[in-house]
């Protein structure tokens, strides 16, 4: 008997042990934690269950039988974060790599299976030479039974992975299919082809960091949905953002407690909107000062500026906030911000949590780089997104809210549930400058009577009264009332239930 402890414990310990002292050491200089270290911060302590841990390979060739780990460069669990049961898997970069084989992504497989049936989030944490090459198409095979086990998961679970160190090649789906992706700057890239092979097929010279790194996918693609400067600051803004979210599209996410009065008045909203419709603000303050304890978590911050999407909570209560930022590009819908926007409110739909939309949109944004580039079916995905969602949809119009952007931000139309406007709103088919050039156009050499009509359109539609007139706003409200109405209606929704016509699925356009 005391052989088999003995047994036991020597692979436990060449497990633990991962790729040796060396290796460890290597990926500790990279300024990165270890596969298990991770684990460890993003988890709350002790927690963490590990299986697997005495799986190995079965591959013969290129003398990979005298070359096994056992894990097989893979660290999978579950454990407890702020105290809610969540699966992980870590890849092992010290073994081998962290390279994935058909047992490597078997293990992966088994963990997602396992948090389908429980209905749990899995966290996917990537660090990997990407397919173990000596395995050949067996490994390409695992990597599509993940792919596979994103896809079913998708909507029912929430999935989040963190890049914290090489993604590439096939090895970058599965994270691209999950719902966000995280990544630490200077020590993490995702590519599907790296520069070499971009050097020899276009001649093109581009670095890794260029090519996909942090700071490329934060601020040119989209792929990753925030950056932080080191590991341990990545996970524990996982936990935080974690936190927010529920456990599967059967929960409702977790509430929170919070001493924030949900009728707290918020004076300073009424000076925050400049009386010079064309002047600037910064849309952040308002969804900011609005949440609980002012605690918002924002996505996407450096990618489409001219829209802000982000998670807070309203009197403990997860919401999804979208809102138009007029500080960028006057607060236009273009393709980016289209695409970004709509992603998300799919999501907080999917995961039942309600979506606050502030509104501030002169429209989208013209010119031919827009149009050639699909503006029509990117504007068309967030329009869709939010007419088919079915969770609370609150909606404020703050200052602009002109042309077919008034109809696609979440306007009573797409089924808002209640939809208010500031004193300060304009609803009207354009601003008032634009409208008077095209109706009065015989009085365009006559400054006088341009003014005068232009006064007559402001007066008549510069304001949310014909709105009001139709039913089309709720009420009109003053900023400084904004978070006691908001926390009210979202008291009152609670019990919404509304359910679209039975399809396959829906055909958004894509
Ligand atoms: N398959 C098998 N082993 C792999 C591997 C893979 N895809 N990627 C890395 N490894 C192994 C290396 O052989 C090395 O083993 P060793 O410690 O026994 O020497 C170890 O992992 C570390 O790799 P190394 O190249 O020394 O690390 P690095 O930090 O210098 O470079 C990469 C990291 C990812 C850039 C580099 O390993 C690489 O280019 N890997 C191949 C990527 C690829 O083309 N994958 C297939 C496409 S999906």
């Amino acid at each position: 008997m005391s052989t088999i402890h003995t047994r036991l414990e020597d692979m436990r310990s060449a497990a633990l042990a991962g790729g040796g002292a060396k290796r460890v050491d290597a990926q500790h200089n990279k300024g990165k934690l270890t596969a298990r270290e991770r684990l460890a911060v993003l988890f709350d302590p002790h927690t963490f269950r590990e299986w697997d841990m005495f799986v190995e390979h079965d591959c013969h060739d290129f003398g990979m039988q005298d070359n096994r780990v056992p894990g097989d460069g893979v660290v999978i669990g579950y454990g407890q974060i702020n105290g809610r049961l969540s699966f992980a898997f870590s890849q092992d970069f010290t073994v081998l790599g962290g390279s994935l084989s058909a047992a490597h992504a078997r293990k992966i497989c088994k963990l997602m299976d396992h948090a389908m049936k429980v209905k749990a989030p899995v966290i996917g944490i990537n660090d990997s030479g990407g397919a173990r090459i000596q395995e050949g198409v067996a490994s390409l095979g695992g990597y599509a039974d993940v792919f596979q086990r994103n896809i079913m998961a998708s909507g029912v679970i929430p999935q989040i992975s963190l890049i914290m160190g090489p993604c590439a090649g096939g090895a970058v789906y599965s994270p691209a299919m999950t719902d966000f992706i995280f990544m630490v700057r200077d020590t993490s890239y995702m590519f599907v082809t790296g520069p070499e092979v971009v050097k020899t097929v276009t001649h093109e010279e581009v670095t890794q960091e260029e090519l996909g790194g942090a700071g490329t996918h934060t601020t040119k693609s989209s792929v990753a949905d925030a950056a932080f400067d080191n590991d341990l600051e990545a996970l524990l803004q996982v936990r935080r953002f974690l936190h927010f979210l529920p456990a599967s599209n059967r929960e409702p996410a977790p509430r929170r407690d919070t001493s924030d009065d949900p009728g707290r008045l918020i004076p300073a909203l009424d000076s925050l909107i400049p009386d010079n419709a064309n002047l600037p603000y910064d849309i952040r303050e308002l969804v900011t000062r609005v949440c609980d304890e002012e605690d918002f978590f924002e996505v996407q911050a450096d990618f489409a500026a001219n829209i802000v999407i982000g998670l807070g909570r309203m009197n403990g209560e997860t919401v999804g906030f979208v809102a138009n930022q007029p500080m960028i590009l006057a607060g236009c819908l273009d393709i980016n911000a289209s695409r970004k926007a709509a992603r998300f409110v799919r999501f907080c739909d999917a995961f039942s949590i309600p979506i606050v939309t502030f509104v501030d949109v002169p429209g989208f944004l013209p010119g031919s780089a827009q149009e050639f580039g699909g503006i029509i079916k990117h504007g068309a995905k967030l329009l869709f997104a939010y007419g088919e969602a079915t969770v609370p949809k609150i909606t404020i119009i703050t200052r602009k809210a002109y042309g077919g952007a008034y109809d696609v931000m979440s306007s009573k139309h797409l089924r808002g549930d209640v939809n208010y406007a500031y004193p300060t709103a304009e609803i009207a088919v354009m601003g008032p400058k634009g409208a008077v050039e095209i109706i009065f156009r015989a009085d365009r050499n006559d400054p006088e009577r341009i003014e005068a009509r232009t006064s007559e359109y402001r007066e008549k539609f510069a304001n949310p009264f014909v709105a009001g007139r139709l039913g089309f706003i709720d009420d009109v409200i003053r900023p400084h009332s904004t978070r006691a109405h908001i926390c009210r209606d979202l008291d009152m929704l609670r019990s919404k239930h509304v359910e679209n016509p039975w399809k396959k699925h829906d055909n958004i356009p894509l």
